[in-house]
Order: C-alpha cells, then sequence, then structure tokens
C-alpha cells in the first residue's frame, strides 16, 4: 500500500499531500461504498462540504473503517448560506454532526462571497475551541486572501483552488505559497475536460514514466508544492492516482506540462457577477424560502 507524505501547514499541523474528493457523488450508499474503498486503498485525507451533502456518508465509513481517528485528516467546507457569525457557529456544530466526529482537521470558507470575516471568527472560534484542527478558505483570489489575513486573527492554512494543466493559476499559486498559504488543488483533471486523459502531450511524458496521464498530473502538481484531491468512484482508478510517490518528471518535463496551460477557469470565473449570482445570490434565495 502506498504510504502518502505529509506536508506540515502554517500552524504546525500535519496535512498528507495527497486525499480523496467527494464532489458530485450525492448518492448517498455510493458515497459511503467509495470512501470505504478509499479508506481500504488507503487514503487517510477525505475533502467533502456541507455543499456536497454527503458528509453523513462519509461519517459512515470513516466509523464503519475502524481507522484510528488520529490517522485520518477530515476536511469539510462551509457552505455562503452560513456566512454570518452566528449561522457559521451552528454550521461548524451542524457538519461535526453530520460526520459523527469530535473534531475536523480542516475547515474551509467554500467561496469568498458575503460575511465571511464573521463566518472566519466563527471558525477562529471553533479553532481555539479544539472542535478544528486548522481553518482555511476555498476559491479565494489574492486580494481576498490578503484582507482576510489583515483583518482576522487566524492565518488560513490553505486555499483550495482550482488548478489542473488547462487552468495553472501560476501567479495565485506563488502568492499563496509566498504567504505561506498551502495551496490546495481542486478538480486537478479539469474533471475531463477537453479529453485530459488522451492528451498527446501528457500521454509522452507517461509513456516514458510507464505511468498514466492522470498520475503525470497529480505529480506535476505535487512537485509545484500543491495537495491534490483527485476524486474517483472506481476503486482501481483510486490505487492508480495514489501510486505518485515513486517517480520523478524532469524539469523540462514541468515546462512542457507548464506549455499546456490554457489560462482561463473550466468551470466558472469566481468574480464574474453572474457566478456570484448563481453560487450566492441563489443560496441567500433558498435560505428567505
Ligand atoms: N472547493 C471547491 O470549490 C471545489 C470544487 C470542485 C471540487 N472540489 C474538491 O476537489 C475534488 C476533486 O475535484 P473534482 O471531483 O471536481 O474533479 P477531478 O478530480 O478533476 O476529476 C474527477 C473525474 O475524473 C475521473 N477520474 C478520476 N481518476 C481518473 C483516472 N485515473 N483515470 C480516468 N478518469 C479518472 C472521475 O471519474 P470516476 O469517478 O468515474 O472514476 C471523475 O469523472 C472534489 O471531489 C472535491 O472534493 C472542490
Amino acid at each position: 500500500m502506498t504510504t502518502i507524505p505529509t506536508v506540515k501547514l502554517n500552524n504546525g499541523v500535519e496535512m498528507p499531500q495527497l486525499g480523496f474528493g467527494v464532489f458530485q457523488v450525492p448518492d448517498l450508499s455510493e458515497c459511503e461504498a467509495a470512501v470505504t474503498e478509499a479508506l481500504n486503498a488507503g487514503y487517510r485525507l477525505i475533502d467533502t462540504a456541507t455543499a456536497y451533502q454527503n458528509e453523513a456518508a462519509v461519517g459512515r465509513a470513516i466509523k464503519k473503517s475502524g481507522i484510528k481517528r488520529e490517522d485520518l485528516f477530515i476536511t469539510s467546507k462551509l457552505w455562503v448560506s452560513d456566512f454570518t457569525y452566528d449561522r457559521a457557529k451552528k454550521g461548524i456544530d451542524a457538519s461535526l454532526e453530520r460526520l459523527g466526529l469530535d473534531y475536523l482537521d480542516l475547515y474551509l470558507l467554500h467561496q469568498p462571497y458575503g460575511d465571511t470575516m464573521g463566518a472566519w471568527r466563527a471558525l477562529e472560534e471553533a479553532y481555539h475551541a479544539g472542535k478544528i484542527r486548522a481553518i482555511g478558505v476555498s476559491n479565494f483570489y489574492a486580494d481576498q486572501l490578503k484582507n482576510l489575513e489583515l483583518t482576522m486573527t487566524v492565518k488560513p492554512v490553505i486555499n483550495q483552488i482550482e488548478v489542473n494543466p488547462w487552468y495553472q493559476q501560476s501567479t495565485e499559486v506563488a502568492f499563496n505559497q509566498g504567504e505561506d498559504v498551502r495551496v490546495e488543488a481542486w478538480a486537478p483533471f479539469a474533471e475531463g475536460k477537453h479529453s485530459i486523459f488522451t492528451d498527446p502531450t501528457i500521454a509522452k511524458i507517461a509513456q516514458a514514466h510507464g505511468k498514466t496521464v492522470g498520475q503525470v498530473i497529480l505529480r506535476w502538481l505535487l512537485q509545484r508544492g500543491i495537495t491534490v484531491i483527485p476524486k474517483s468512484v472506481h476503486p482501481a482508478r483510486m490505487v492508480e492516482n495514489m501510486a505518485v510517490f515513486d517517480f520523478e518528471l524532469s524539469d523540462v518535463e514541468m515546462q512542457t506540462m507548464a506549455g499546456l496551460d490554457r489560462h482561463e477557469s473550466q468551470f466558472f470565473d469566481h468574480r464574474d457577477p453572474v457566478t456570484i449570482e448563481q453560487i450566492f445570490g441563489s443560496s441567500l434565495k433558498k435560505l428567505k424560502e
């Protein structure tokens, strides 16, 4: 079984460099089965979120696994509809309850909208109370991250953002790393967009190492100092996605990968008012219903 190396976050907490994401696994029995398989394969970091509506299934798989709690690293996220101080306090407790856990290893503000400072204050309190070992953000641009850092007391340990070969985010990655905020890549495979798994450039590199395209992508991210959380509901792919610590890409191969950048999100621009309306506005509307 592959042992996953850890990295030390800016608050001293050790975190696996590679984990397992469960976005778009809304069927609870499928999610429970996938997390069970992932834990059997050796994953110890599980990345869920309130918005994925599968925290309870993740919790059941954890309980069933019998793995010691201290050997696991469980991440969840607060959704934007809970971004006030009072609602965030309840939201944290609700995540813990759904997961059936006494504490979370990492909890993130899922989006950079609304009363992020109020919500962050609730995360800080939960952090000081020992309910969360590390707190971070997701989808924050450099200015939003800096603003939060300067306003609040506890510095985020992580910024979970989209990073994949088509959207490499070099400037944002460098900014976060310069602030000692660890970058965690969501959609490392761009969810398969633009035939990523058969891309001839990546395939050529993969062939040279006797690896797959997916493994080369994950290795390229890890060599950029980025944590990865690929998702798959297929056990063979879970094993494949973990086997990325026994080879190294050369400088030339890293440069070749850099050349694939399309400089464009494969999903949405978090600054576009239409996106903000879709993500934040619609959540506020649901709250009022
Ligand atoms: N913070 C945020 O806003 C945010 C947004 C999106 C995602 N995330 C997190 O990031 C995690 C990963 O991102 P993602 O799930 O969006 O996308 P992803 O990991 O880039 O791609 C997942 C897709 O790739 C397929 N796949 C996985 N491994 C493969 C392999 N070795 N060969 C061929 N196909 C493979 C999966 O199919 P099968 O499942 O059928 O194998 C699935 O369709 C999520 O699960 C979630 O935890 C966070």
